[in-house]
């Protein structure tokens, strides 16, 4: 099983992705939690080029193939691999991330996002995890975690107001594999509601 996590900086996204992991462990499967931009070695570095330096760095268009290609690699390496041998892999972020901050934050590249995907990605999750979150409140929280890579998290209010109505009505077009959950609360009190979301799921 492939479940993905996705909803706005400072959504809560991590923090769950871990929460479901021990969850997901104290039950005794073999869980393997990755995250995007990121998760192989060569994705990683591409990270630190994607998500360093100035707001104006790179086009939209070059980000496609920058997030596209780290995809590619962490892919290959591991969450393929981690499925073929039956472990259930857990990632912070996925293609829907793309086609959300590099398909519509800045002007309409969704069309390039989902031919590049369905050429050099073809996999969707089983599942993915919606975190919604108040975009204040989720500004606020990703900039008072100190973290360096920021590149995105410049981008204010606003973008993160435009990515919560964009990933909202993703949730409605992908409704088969889309479950949307508040991450207002305690983390415990959000980690609740996805267990109870991905229990019903496997059985
Ligand atoms: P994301 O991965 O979506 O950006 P994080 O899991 O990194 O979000 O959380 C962002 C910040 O908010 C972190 O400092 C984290 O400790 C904190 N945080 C996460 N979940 C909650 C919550 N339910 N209530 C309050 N703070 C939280
Ligand atoms: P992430 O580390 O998940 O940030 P956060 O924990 O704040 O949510 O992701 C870093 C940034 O990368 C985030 O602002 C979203 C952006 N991103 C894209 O623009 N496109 C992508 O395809 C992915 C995976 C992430």
């Amino acid at each position: 099983m492939f479940i993905s996590f996705e909803g706005i900086d400072g959504s809560g996204k991590s923090t769950q992705a871990t929460l479901l992991a021990d969850f997901l462990r104290g039950r005794g499967h073999d869980v393997v939690l990755t995250r995007e931009p990121g998760g192989s070695s060569g994705a990683e570095e591409i990270r630190a080029l994607v998500l360093n330096g100035d707001a104006n760095r790179w086009s939209a268009e070059t980000e496609i193939l920058l997030f596209t290609a780290a995809r590619r690699d962490h892919l290959e390496r591991c969450i393929l691999p981690a499925l073929d041998v039956g472990k259930i892999v857990i990632c912070d972020r996925f293609a829907d991330s793309t086609r959300m901050y590099q398909g519509l934050s800045r002007g309409d590249l969704r069309g390039q996002v989902d031919a590049l995907h369905e050429i050099m990605i073809g996999l969707e999750p089983d599942l993915t995890l919606l975190v919604d979150m108040d975009p204040a409140q989720g500004l606020h929280r990703a900039t008072t975690r100190g973290q360096e890579d920021s590149r995105f998290e410049g981008f204010g209010v606003d973008l993160q107001s435009k990515m919560r109505a964009g990933f909202l009505a993703l949730a409605q077009e992908f409704k088969h594999r889309f479950m949307t959950v508040d991450g207002s609360g305690s983390p415990d009190e959000v980690a609740a509601r996805i267990q109870s979301v991905v229990a019903d799921r496997m059985t």
